[in-house]
């Protein structure tokens, strides 16, 4: 893969790292955190996360941001939410797996993935994510995951040295598919990283986006074994939402 040489500031911790203090949360920015209990819907499993509770402060924020990073990792997602359960239901794939999840959020999939056994690295754009992912997997789980700050447009030498390529026998991914601008690196990316045989986990609900990049990959021979989820949903807005959860296999050669 080619990757730029902009580095991301990356920023590793370690798996057994102890208990992380509060998140360097910036109340006077951000404004305050709010905690809500998440029940997955068919395993029944539950944890509190901790979230930003004022979400249109951080739309004012992003609106001075060049690349226009809408804060989308504040907020709690059926496809988080679906894959989560997912994870929980079939654990077998990714305990004791070196795994990558690509944009965590709030870290709701991270925490079932260590809850499965995954020896996982995080990663997302968002430091804010990287730290609510850090803390509410370490309340949860008593683990954290290794994180690493990186944008899947300009992928780190950083990144691709710390992995390695054609390594990682399973990628993670809930809702990172709404841009269509971000259909080629991703592509890009999961080509370069994902072991042969490996498996992309994909959660999505139905976006245009995501269908253009499933079409991709099924055309290069990717096989794609599809269960659905349809709530019920923490959040009233969301009743209607369907999301797929693809198994994504690459092909061996
Ligand atoms: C819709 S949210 C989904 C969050 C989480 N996976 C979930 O399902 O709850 C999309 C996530 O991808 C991250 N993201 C968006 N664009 C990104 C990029 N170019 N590079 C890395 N992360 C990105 C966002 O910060 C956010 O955490």
């Amino acid at each position: 893969m080619t990757v730029d040489t902009m580095a991301e500031e990356g920023h590793r911790t370690d798996t057994a790292a102890e208990a992380p203090d509060m998140p360097e949360w910036d109340v006077s920015r951000y404004g305050p955190l709010r905690e809500r209990l998440v029940i997955l819907p068919r395993s029944q499993r539950s944890c509190t996360l901790v979230q930003p509770a004022d979400l249109d402060r951080l739309l004012d924020l992003a609106q001075a941001d060049p690349e226009e990073h809408l804060p989308y990792w504040a907020e709690l997602w059926p496809s988080g939410i679906a894959l989560a359960d997912a994870l929980l239901l079939d654990p077998s794939p990714i305990h004791g797996q070196r795994v990558l999840e690509l944009g965590c959020g709030l870290g709701l999939t991270a925490i079932a993935a260590l809850w499965a056994g995954a020896q996982l690295i995080a990663t997302d754009y968002s430091a804010e994510a990287l730290w609510l992912t850090r803390w509410n997997c370490s309340r949860n789980t008593g683990r954290v995951p290794d994180l690493f700050r990186m944008n899947w447009r300009r992928p780190s030498e950083q990144l691709a040295r710390l992995i390695g390529s054609s390594s990682i026998p399973v990628i993670l991914a809930a809702d990172v598919l709404y841009e269509d601008r971000d259909v080629e690196p991703l592509l890009r990316l999961v080509e370069h990283l994902l072991a042969p045989g490996g498996l992309l986990w994909l959660a999505e609900p139905g976006r245009r986006t995501a269908t253009t990049f499933i079409e991709r990959l099924r055309q290069k021979g990717w096989s794609d074994e599809v269960a659905t989820w349809s709530g019920p949903w923490p959040d009233a807005g969301d009743t209607a939402v369907v999301v797929a959860v693809h198994r994504l296999r690459r092909p061996r050669r």
